[in-house]
């Protein structure tokens, strides 16, 4: 599918649930209201899309959340999709809490990669942001990731008080073959509420210790990261500057949220609602909805201005 704009639109983010085990002060604050069951597609339905897009170019699906790995079943959903005809790469973005535990059966359903969300390499920072003890637990995930071969990388959203251990989570690069991207705050549900620290002021921080890092020239061709590298590391650092750089111009998505609206723009309320297209309709219609999706993309984000961001929805019920 080609969009307004002259964009091949080839991946589409999938959100499977709403619920997740941790609680980042700036995604998922405490008390909120979880969707009724019946409001979330269940996997045939999450699987009757992913074909519909399959069959129009779609070749490229991430499963989010929430947390995916807190819907129960979710290798079963994985490898529902990945024997799809037309669908080359399955990827996750977990918070990597019980990913350990379930990686055997996630690579045996047909998963290419996981990118691990992890803003600090600090126990008691971690605890603060997220309101759980668990960076053991995600850091023996991205260990038993990389044992297993999978592709891994590493997404550490950028906090003011995270900026001093910028460093910590460049070393995660140095001996392993971990793509480490930094990303913006994004103005979406919590997040508006907090500072956005440029990618710059990261960069700044990595020049102080590593003057010589190297842009690589190359996004990886599927994503809005800017890589760069630093001699002798094994990984990437990567940096997503959503709100302080467009990367629009080469967006390549659609985002699937967990009921079932398809939106064309993380920044926008805009999209189709397909549940209600193959809860009371036909194959054709979901794709043809798709397609309206598709044509709706706007040419780029508004984060810069947060009051033109339409989007009400919480980043969890979108997927990050
Ligand atoms: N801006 C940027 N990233 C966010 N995430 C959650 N909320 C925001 C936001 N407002 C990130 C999480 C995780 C991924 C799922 O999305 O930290 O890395
Ligand atoms: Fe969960 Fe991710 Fe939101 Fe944190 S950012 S509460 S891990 S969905």
């Amino acid at each position: 599918m080609i969009d307004p704009y002259g964009r091949k639109i080839e991946y589409m983010r999938v959100s499977v649930t709403d619920r997740c085990d941790l609680r980042c002060r700036y995604c998922m604050p405490k008390g909120i209201n979880r969707l009724p069951s019946a409001d979330i597609l269940t996997f045939e339905e999450i699987a009757e899309v992913c074909a519909a897009a399959a069959s129009l170019g779609i070749k490229y699906i991430r499963l989010t959340g929430g947390e995916p790995l807190a819907r129960l079943g979710i290798e079963k959903l994985a490898a529902m999709i990945k024997n799809i005809d037309g669908i080359e790469r399955l990827t996750m973005t977990t918070n990597g809490v019980t990913l350990e535990r379930k990686l055997p059966e996630l690579i045996a359903a047909g998963l290419d990669g996981v990118n691990i969300s992890l803003d600090t390499l600090d126990r008691d920072m971690y605890k603060s942001i997220t309101g759980f003890d668990c960076l053991e637990a995600v850091l023996k995930s991205i260990d038993a990731a990389c044992e297993m071969g999978i592709k891994v990388k590493i997404n550490a959203v950028v906090l003011k008080e995270t900026l001093g251990g910028v460093m910590d989570i460049v070393s995660l690069a140095r001996d392993r073959n971990i793509d480490v991207r930094f990303i913006e705050m994004m103005p979406i549900g919590e997040g508006a509420a907090f500072e956005s620290i440029s990618c710059d002021r990261v960069m700044e921080i990595i020049k102080d210790s590593y003057p010589n890092i190297k842009s690589t020239e190359t996004s990886d061709g599927r994503g809005p990261a800017r890589y760069y590298h630093i001699d002798g590391f094994a990984g990437n650092i990567g940096f997503i500057d959503a709100v302080h750089n467009s990367f629009c111009k080469s967006c390549n998505r659609i985002r699937l949220t967990s009921t079932g609206f398809l939106k064309p723009c993380l920044c926008y309320g805009d999209g189709v609602d397909l549940r209600d297209k193959f809860r009371n309709g036909s194959s054709a219609e979901v794709k043809a909805a798709i397609e309206k999706a598709v044509a709706m993309k706007p040419e780029g984000h508004c984060f810069a201005d947060k009051g033109s961001v339409s989007e009400r929805r919480d980043m969890f019920r979108i997927g990050g």
